[in-house]
């Protein structure tokens, strides 16, 4: 019945497992204190990065030679001492390369944050938006208890900023710089996360002859700038464009009609709230992707109760979320922590079972990707 085809994981999850087994095997000769080492340099290197990326050091650092300390001190207007010791940490940590006493170069690592790219973006993000709410944790959970942190309002992340009766998408609409800078962001998760490959979308093309003609095949709800149903038609032959629907909220909609390219704007493009009623009816797939993970589960149940509603009988909801064995991997542990910070939650696929179930939905088939990326295929009860 399923047409979900699974997906080998990739090299990035062997690389993972490779890494914990040689983290395992130093613990064993070294003992924990490394342990506790490594946790503070992790922090004072993303710290020094971050305020290289702000000072605009890593450009000028010459791309293929080499500066000394006080060159570059002099060309970012610091004390050479303070230039030399914060470059001794990224030295040290093998994002840059000394040469000589006192001269420094770029690695591979390092070249990475010369421009506006998105992996730069990604780490200042990191620093920027996730930093803040995880050093006021503790005070967070003085004010609030020992629960899980849930819901839209009293995120850690407002609570972090002194505003905890904000939303944290009204909280960031007040920053249009710290959005631009998100969005970059995650057009690198883009990368690490592909849509190609995860679902064999062939079923939906096949019906796309099928009267009545004009019957939305895909609605991508919450689809941002559409460059997931750009990959979908472009990886699936006969899937038109023009029979698929961009949802997102109003002033994203907004932005997508003046920026997205002539083939993302034949979809029809409908600006939604995915709290409210599903604005169009009857479609074949509903698909939400990285949505139901920016929230708790009684939110979560209310998004998919409106896309259960519009439903057809044979319409089908997929579902593509990170979904974590238990324990979780190392990255998608990390990811759950950050978005504990928001009101949201990495889940298990139990978890996935639960909140489908509470919906009106069951999860009837499961295509799994890389880095624990599935594809959840759901039918209405
Ligand atoms: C993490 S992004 C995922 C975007 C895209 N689906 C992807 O896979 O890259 C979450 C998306 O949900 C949209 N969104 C947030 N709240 C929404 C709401 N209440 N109604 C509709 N869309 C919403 C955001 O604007 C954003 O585009």
């Amino acid at each position: 019945m399923s047409s979900a085809t699974p997906v080998t994981p990739n090299v990035a999850d062997s690389l993972e497992s490779l890494a914990a087994i040689l983290k395992r095997v130093v613990e064993l000769v070294h003992g924990p204190r490394d342990d506790i080492m490594d946790i503070m340099t992790g922090f004072c290197q993303i710290a020094v990065i971050r305020l290289f990326i702000k000072w605009k050091v890593f450009e000028k650092i010459p791309a293929a030679g080499i500066i000394s300390y006080k060159e570059l001190a002099a060309a970012v207007g610091a004390d050479v001492s303070l230039i030399t010791r914060l470059c001794w940490l990224l030295v040290a940590t093998g994002v840059l390369r000394q040469e000589g006493p006192d001269r420094v170069a770029h690695t591979k690592s390092s070249e990475a944050y010369t421009s506006v790219a998105p992996l730069r973006a990604q780490l200042q993000m990191g620093f920027d938006e996730y930093m803040p709410p995880i050093l006021a944790m503790p005070r967070y959970f003085d004010a609030y208890g020992l629960k899980e942190p849930t819901g839209k309002l009293h995120s850690v992340k407002a609570f972090a900023e002194g505003e905890p009766e904000l939303s944290v998408t009204d909280l960031m609409n007040r920053h249009p710089e710290r959005m631009a800078t998100m969005l970059l962001a995650l057009s690198a998760m883009e990368k690490m996360y592909p849509h190609s490959g995860l679902y064999d979308f062939s079923w939906v093309a096949a019906r796309a002859g099928e009267s009545p003609g004009d019957r939305p095949l895909i609605v991508d709800v919450g689809g941002g700038n559409g460059h997931t149903l750009r990959a979908i038609c472009n990886d699936t032959p006969g899937l038109p464009m023009s029979r698929c629907v961009l949802e997102d909220l109003p002033e994203v909609i907004e932005v997508a009609k003046t920026t997205a390219d002539k083939e993302v704007l034949s979809a029809r493009l409908v600006g939604m709230d995915f709290f409210k009623e599903q604005p169009v009816k009857g479609a074949l797939i509903y698909h939400t992707r990285w949505c139901l993970h920016d929230y708790g589960d009684d939110e979560c149940v209310v998004i998919l109760k409106h896309l259960a509603d519009a439903m057809a009988p044979d319409s089908k909801v997929l579902v593509g979320e990170i979904v974590m064995s238990n324990p979780p991997a190392r990255s998608a542990a990390m990811m759950d922590m950050l978005l504990g910070t928001i009101g949201g939650k990495e889940r298990t696929i139990e978890g996935f079972h639960d909140i489908a179930g509470r919906a009106g939905l069951k999860i009837t088939a499961v295509s799994r990707g890389p880095r624990d990326m599935v594809i959840m295929e759901c039918e209405k009860v």
